[in-house]
């Protein structure tokens, strides 16, 4: 697909349904007693394959509309063997959320995936559940089943909120208390959304610990807007001059909006308004308009909380003026693709001045529109979306290969795109 020059973004927009939020309430909802009714749920490839896994393990999801479902729970050991393997499609959190899960129910598992999915790291999930009192094999991941796992405390060897996330919810079935340090803080949405259902969890500045728990009900989940879906739409309006966007409705938990506060420092003017609180989620809307922008570093602190938008962060830095590095992000190298390499390889295409490192890059930025050319996904989401933004940021516009990847987590990315694009 082409994606042509824009001369400014322009209007309201809202974005889809946290990704991670909407995999989280199917999959805890599964494990409530009675029904969760799903409000705002972001319906993509991603989590229409956790609706296709749980009804796989018995568990009735009940479609209302595009985003809004009902949840049936089984209750917290209530999950069926099914008869083949469970097809996890690209999604990485659905694996390993759902192998958390798995390791406290009786039977026996296969969780299998897509070419992507199949190849990145589950060790980091096997060798924790495999302490709680689970049996997990990896390649394939098989999990087996236990009713007497055990508590354990756990510090992450990687900043990795799926990893902790798996580790809690084994932890809802297992005897005594379950602790997970985190090296750097990763996204809490599994401990804010077990908390709301009733689940005793502690937090600490660096850590987390749940009791098991005898039941869980959470009734309506209401899902933010994606932070990750939107923005594609505050870099691209901050590149383009002229430009003026409100996004309406937007998640903004501290540890997913680390983007923000890099836009902040390099210069960009967004503005965040009706701050408001729902289902102890933030939620806002956000106004950006152009502006100039100068360069920075990001490093393994702040990495977690703007992950899946350091491909964004690389265009952003192109157009900046000065050098900008990114370090400590080499759990890049194992997301949907190795993201240094298809970011850095499709960004220099089209006329960026962009090296990789073993944990980053470094960029040379300069204020002016990229030439444009031909940039491809390589079948990751996120890399068609920064292809996408670079098309409308560039001089002659970019042919983006392989773009239905944005259907992982934004079908209509490109409608929305270009509804917003003032040529
Ligand atoms: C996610 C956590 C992050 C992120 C992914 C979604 C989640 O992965 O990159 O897109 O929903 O927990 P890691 O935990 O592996 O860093």
């Amino acid at each position: 697909m082409k994606v042509e020059p824009a001369g400014a973004l322009v209007g309201h927009i809202a974005v889809p349904g946290d990704k991670s939020i909407s995999h989280r309430a199917v999959l805890i909802g599964a494990l409530c007693e009675g029904e969760t009714t799903v409000h705002g749920f972001g319906r993509s490839a991603d989590t229409e394959s956790t609706v296709n896994a749980v009804r796989a393990l018995g568990v009735t999801v009940d479609d209302l509309a595009d985003d809004e479902l009902v949840v049936h729970g089984v209750g917290l050991r209530g999950l069926q063997q099914p008869d083949g393997p469970i097809d996890c499609g690209n999604a990485g959190t659905l694996a390993r959320l759902l192998a958390g899960i798995l390791a406290g129910q009786r039977g026996r598992f296969e969780l299998t995936g897509d070419e992507s999915l199949r190849s990145r790291p589950m060790d980091r999930i096997a060798e924790p559940l495999t302490r709680m009192g689970a049996r997990v094999t990896t390649d394939p991941l098989v999990v087996e089943g236990s009713d007497v796992l055990k508590g354990i405390e756990y510090a992450l060897p990687v900043a990795s909120a799926q990893v902790k996330s798996a580790v809690l919810l084994a932890g809802l079935n297992a005897d005594g208390t379950t602790t997970v340090a985190e090296p750097a803080a990763t996204r809490d949405h599994t401990e804010l959304m077990l908390a709301a259902a009733g689940a005793r969890v502690r937090r600490r500045p660096s850590s987390v610990s749940l009791e098991a728990a005898a039941r869980l009900e959470l009734g309506e989940v209401t899902v933010p807007g994606d932070f990750s879906a939107a923005a594609p739409f505050l870099v691209a309006a901050t590149l383009l001059s002229g430009s003026e966007l409100t996004i309406h409705d937007v998640g903004l938990n501290p540890r997913r909006t680390g983007l923000l506060d890099v836009l902040e420092r390099m210069g960009a003017r967004i503005t965040v308004f009706n701050r408001r609180k729902a289902a102890g989620e933030w939620i806002g809307d956000i106004e950006v308009h152009s502006s100039e922008l100068t360069a920075a570093d990001v490093g393994a602190e702040e990495v977690p909380r703007l992950v899946d938008e350091l491909p964004l962060f690389a265009l952003a830095a192109a157009g900046a003026r000065g050098d900008s590095h990114l370090t400590g992000a080499a759990e890049l190298r194992v997301k949907e693709t190795d993201r240094i390499e298809t970011v850095t390889n499709g960004l220099r295409a089209l006329g960026i001045r962009i090296r990789a490192r073993d944990d980053g890059f470094d960029v040379r930025g300069v204020p002016a529109r990229p030439t444009g050319g031909r940039m491809s996904s390589d079948g990751d989401h996120r890399v068609a979306m920064l292809a996408a933004v670079a098309g409308v940021t560039s001089r002659e516009g970019v042919e983006v290969g392989d773009a239905d990847a944005v259907a992982i987590s934004f079908p209509g990315f490109f409608d929305l795109l270009d509804s917003v694009s003032r040529r």
